[in-house]
């Protein structure tokens, strides 16, 4: 029997009981079953103090080799990534293990070739395309630190993340097709490196045929270099706690961090996590709706399901175009098994009325999966009953882009589920809810702040450059302990209920944004005095943004001022930043000490006016009745 598989419930529960009694000797089993080109002397070392959290020490490996070289004899004709394009009436393309192999090892040697070596730091920022899946997986096996940025992300979002990890190489295409539109993706390469000095190569791949400007003596073609290079490449043997990737997120404070991934410790828990939420069968096809560029597509499109062997599905477009039935039309055109998918896509397909989906078969369907933010008991209802036709148990995964696999989550039809729970924590997850004091809540039936109290091999080692900022952000607010953000309820039988961000992100369509990151966009307008941002519930992106906008003047035409506000986070963070509502105000609330409360802003931007709470400490009270009084609904 494999130590990783986890199939009943008994299962389970004797796993669960070992990862707390003997966590050691539980993930030394699991790590045991994956490719090490050296042993590790120690399993863990740890404290949350600095924090400082090792495992298994002094192994040597590479994630790459876990992927591909150890599937080659096995499956190397099995498709390892259907690409399916943006437009239904282009080709899809297959890849297989040993093409997919050879492919990673040529591109490889076109970044050694470049220049780049191992703990270099290499931006990719490139549309979803088997490419990109390469150049993560060239970057690993060589040992440089890939840091992906989400192709919607501006200029300056691209120029802040490079030279925060100074990026020696960039990895970009020529443009990207989403739905209808088209745009250029090397346009906002070049205009972000003008603010960056340490990249001194950019490798272009030709995805849509345009002919982009290539600056002479730093852009290179990706077609052209792969044709000087062979498809020999070793890998590199890399300390399992060496980094793997950089991946940016935001935080409540300051510009977006770098969160860090180690390279054992991550291997061993996507391959873990990947098999049991999922309960992976042979011949599998895993679909996951992420884009690359957020640590859910990292996680579990690229790196847990070529971990394990299994086909996964890259798409390229969007859920709504050339219509509302695109998402089920290519499960059934690939014979999907697994869907995994965020309930902002659930949502706005619900709203799209149920035909698209009456009209697709879905027979394929055995799991399906929720990620990145609470699903709505409606939502649920309607995923289970028209999605998965009530025979498909839905996984809500609740996890993080700094706990790098899924923490707490139902195994598919194996343990409790229930609607709206993300379910029972992993074995080898000890979560914990604390109170306002920060001492632990003991019993069933209550709601706290969620945190985590034993480390797990792909948890965050540091923020990129500041490993303060990591040990202040995570593991200062509630000693000994991992703080996650959120805030959560236990049932009575023991189930999480995770119901949101109780710090100053807000999580828009499953992204996550700080309010400070869009506050000071919006501030970069040039008539903007002040701002004040907040989240409201918003029946399709779960939380919506809300800006509160102080101005010079009051304004003329409010809808220039919009635009121009709507301008100027576009160019900061990128149009999914954009706030949904803007109020033009002459005053905020704030505290005689000058601290804005965002309690009031929030309950007005709710609608929640009953109750507004005591406003008599505020400097002006008067500003709450203009606000409510103009309030956008
Ligand atoms: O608030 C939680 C929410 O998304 C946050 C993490 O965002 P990010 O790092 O971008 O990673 C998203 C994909 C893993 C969490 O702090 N979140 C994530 N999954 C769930 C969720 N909220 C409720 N239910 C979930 N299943």
């Amino acid at each position: 029997m494999s130590a990783i598989s986890i199939n009943t419930p008994e299962e389970y529960q004797k796993a669960y009981k070992k990862s707390i009694e003997q966590p050691e000797q539980f993930w030394e089993e699991i790590a045991s079953e994956l490719l090490w080109q050296k042993r590790w002397d120690k399993v863990l070392e740890w404290n949350f103090a600095e924090p400082s959290v090792k495992w298994f020490i002094g192994g040597r490996m590479n994630i790459t080799e876990n992927c591909l070289d150890r599937h080659l004899s096995q499956r190397g004709n099995q498709t390892a990534i259907i690409w399916e394009p943006n437009d239904p009436r282009d080709k899809a393309r297959k890849i297989t293990y040993s093409e997919l192999y050879s492919q990673v090892c040529h591109f490889s040697n076109v970044l050694l070739r470049n220049g780049v070596r191992k703990g270099d730091r290499v931006c990719i920022y490139m549309p979803m395309i088997p490419e990109l899946t390469i150049a993560v997986l060239a970057c690993a096996r060589i040992g440089a630190i890939h840091s992906v940025v989400f192709a919607g992300f501006s200029a300056q979002s691209v120029a802040d993340r490079i030279n925060d990890s100074q990026c020696s190489l960039v990895i970009t295409a020529d443009g990207l097709r989403r739905g209808a539109r088209q745009s250029g993706v090397k346009t906002v390469v070049d205009e972000a490196l003008k603010q960056c000095q340490s990249v001194h190569r950019v490798i272009v791949f030709n995805h849509l045929g345009w002919e982009p400007n290539m600056v002479s003596g730093r852009d290179v073609w990706w077609h052209t270099e792969m044709q000087q290079v062979d498809g020999d490449c070793k890998a590199e043997a890399m300390d399992a706690e060496d980094m793997l990737f950089i991946l940016y997120t935001s935080g409540s404070t300051g510009k977006p961090k770098g969160v860090v991934h180690t390279c054992g410790g991550y291997t061993v828990y996507m391959e873990y996590t990947f098999r049991n939420v999922f309960q992976l069968r042979e011949k599998d096809v895993f679909w996951c709706t992420a884009d690359v560029g957020w640590v859910t597509g990292h996680s579990y499109l690229v790196y847990g399901p070529l971990l394990a062997g299994t086909t996964t599905v890259m798409f390229e477009g969007i859920p709504t175009w050339p219509d509302a039935g695109r998402f089920w039309q290519v499960i059934d055109k690939h014979q999907v098994n697994i869907f995994y998918t965020a309930p902002t896509a659930i949502r706005s397909l619900m709203a799209a009325g149920v035909d698209h989906v009456l009209s697709a078969s879905l027979s394929s369907l055995r799991v399906l999966g929720s990620v990145g933010e609470p699903i709505n008991e409606e939502a649920w209802h309607w995923y289970n009953l028209h999605v998965g036709k009530e025979r498909c148990p839905i996984v809500d995964t609740w996890w993080q882009t700094e706990t790098g696999g899924i923490m707490i989550s139902s195994l598919a039809g194996v343990t409790a589920s229930k609607p709206s729970h993300a379910g029972n924590p992993l074995p080898g997850i000890q979560p914990v809810l604390l109170n306002n004091q920060g001492e632990v809540i003991e019993e069933n039936g209550v709601e706290g702040y969620l945190a985590i109290r034993f480390p797990w091999p792909s948890m965050i080692r540091t923020t990129y450059g500041d490993h303060e900022r990591c040990r202040v952000n995570y593991f200062d607010t509630y000693k000994g302990y991992y703080f996650t953000g959120d805030g959560a309820k236990r049932d009575e039988h023991g189930l999480y209920r995770i119901i949101g961000r109780v710090d100053d992100v807000i999580n828009v369509s499953g992204h996550r944004f700080g309010t400070a990151e869009i506050e000071n966009a919006i501030n970069q307008s040039k008539h903007v005095v002040e701002s004040a941002v907040v989240g409201y519930p918003h029946d399709i992106k779960g939380q919506g943004i809300y800006a509160f906008v102080i101005c010079e003047v009051t304004p003329d035409n409010p809808e220039l001022l919009r635009e121009e506000i709507y301008e100027s986070v576009s160019r900061e963070i990128g149009r999914i930043a954009k706030p949904d509502k803007i109020q033009f105000v002459s005053g905020l609330p704030k505290t005689r000490s000058g601290k804005i409360m965002r309690r009031i802003l929030r309950k007005v931007a709710e609608g929640e006016l009953s109750n507004l709470g005591d406003t008599s400490t505020l400097l002006d009270p008067l500003v709450v009745d203009q606000i409510v009084a103009e309030r956008i609904l």
